[in-house]
């Protein structure tokens, strides 16, 4: 196979000191790194220990007569199968948001034709910030890949999201991102975990979901080469690397996130999401009022995300529900499946004494317009895998 390369574009943060070990890491799997950065990156690290990393001299100026000479930037900002943006900063978000070019970096950012993959990296706040949130999505639709940030402990002594994704994290999404496999070139949208419904601010309605079967499908249609978009719920299982990740709480963000991610190639409803929520979850916590009367909880029914999306304006080519049975597994399949308008239905049996919610394995039945297909019990990680081979198959 052809050495891949990566132009990877080091911003002036305190995590640039990081981008070094990612540089090591992608050498050692097998990458060749042309490596850029910007003035302020200078500041954290030295050009020397980045090109001595990458074996490869570093590009920092716009106007270096003797780098044009050799490459210019256009034919530079094309020259890689991807460009990484480690760790990038809110100011070139903020640049490449708005298409500005005044450096090396955002010139070739502007001039490239190839995918490129940004790791934030920044002070929570200026992460939190309205300006990079909106930067952040204005990126996103741009196609371009985002990974991380993490939540932790931060150089600067606060703690939330903004730290740089580990190096070996960014490789993953490196490596996925560059997969080529069946799904190369598809989107993919997968929803999972349960939904949390504030009944006030300190109580919410929420089920035993854990997202490990969502994860584990984001995984494995990741791994077939495609782009997913994986939109969450407060789920136990760790998220999937080398995915878009959308954290959301309740229905309505969830709807609003799935809403915003299409168009997709295909659409997989993994998130047991809550059927009601309350009609107005107060601002202050609910109080025993000492009389023995248990409030009511005024409920209103959720907006039906698979459905809406089976049925509007903007369906994938394959939409995927899952159904959750305890009795009439099949016949309740079909019935879902008709009533929602979605292509197929995994159908899973989730009687206490199967141990699937919140267990390891599951035994699934896909029912499609040909009929109902049992599946034997299997690990979730297998599952999955069946589940994005057959998806593959129907998307070629
Ligand atoms: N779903 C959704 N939005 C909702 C409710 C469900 O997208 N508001 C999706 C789920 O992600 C899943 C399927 O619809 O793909 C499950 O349908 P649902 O009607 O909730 O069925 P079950 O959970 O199986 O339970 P029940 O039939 O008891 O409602």
């Amino acid at each position: 196979m052809m050495q891949k390369r990566i132009l990877l574009i080091v911003a002036g943060g305190i995590a640039a000191y990081k981008s070094l070990e990612l540089v090591r890491l992608l050498r050692g799997a097998g990458f060749a790194v042309t490596p850029v950065m910007t003035r302020a990156a200078e500041e954290f690290v030295t050009p020397l220990s980045l090109s001595a990393l990458a074996g490869e001299a570093v590009h920092r100026d716009l106007f270096d007569l003797t780098a044009e000479a050799e490459m210019g930037h256009i034919q530079l900002s094309r020259s890689a199968d991807l460009l990484v943006v480690a760790p990038a900063t809110a100011n070139i978000m903020a640049s490449m948001a708005q298409g500005q070019c005044d450096d090396l970096a955002t010139t070739l950012l502007l001039a490239t034709d190839t995918p490129v993959m940004i790791a934030p990296a920044m002070n929570v706040r200026m992460w939190q910030h309205a300006a990079t949130q909106r930067n952040l999505a204005t990126l996103r639709g741009d196609g371009i890949a985002v990974v991380g940030p993490d939540e932790g402990d931060m150089a600067c002594g606060e703690y939330g999201p903004g730290r740089l994704a580990e190096p070996a994290a960014i490789l993953d999404a490196i490596r996925a991102r560059l997969t080529e496999g069946p799904l190369t070139g598809k989107r993919i949208l997968v929803t999972s975990g349960p939904t949390h419904e504030p009944i006030d601010p300190v109580r919410y309605i929420a089920n035993r979901s854990s997202g490990a079967q969502g994860t584990a499908i984001a995984e494995a249609l990741r791994d077939l080469g495609a782009n997913i978009v994986f939109v969450t719920g407060p789920a136990d299982a760790p998220r999937p690397d080398g995915v878009e990740v959308v954290e959301v709480e309740t229905a309505r963000q969830m709807h609003d996130a799935v809403t915003a991610a299409l168009p997709a190639d295909a659409g997989v409803f993994c998130a047991a999401v809550a059927d009601w929520r309350m009609r107005d979850a107060g601002a202050s916590k609910i109080k025993k009022d000492g009389s023995g009367t248990i409030p009511a909880l005024d409920l209103v029914e959720n907006p039906d995300i698979l459905a809406s999306v089976a049925q509007g304006e903007h369906r994938p080519a394959l939409v995927v529900g899952f159904a959750a049975e305890t009795d009439d597994v099949v016949a309740h399949a079909e019935a879902k499946r008709a009533r929602k308008g979605c292509d197929w239905i995994v159908a899973n049996d989730v009687r206490p004494e199967t141990g699937i919610m919140g267990g390891s394995d599951n035994a699934v039945t896909l029912v499609t317009a040909e009929g109902a297909e049992p599946w034997p019990r299997l690990s979730k990680v297998e599952t999955a895998r069946r589940l994005a081979a057959r998806i593959a198959e129907e998307l070629a």
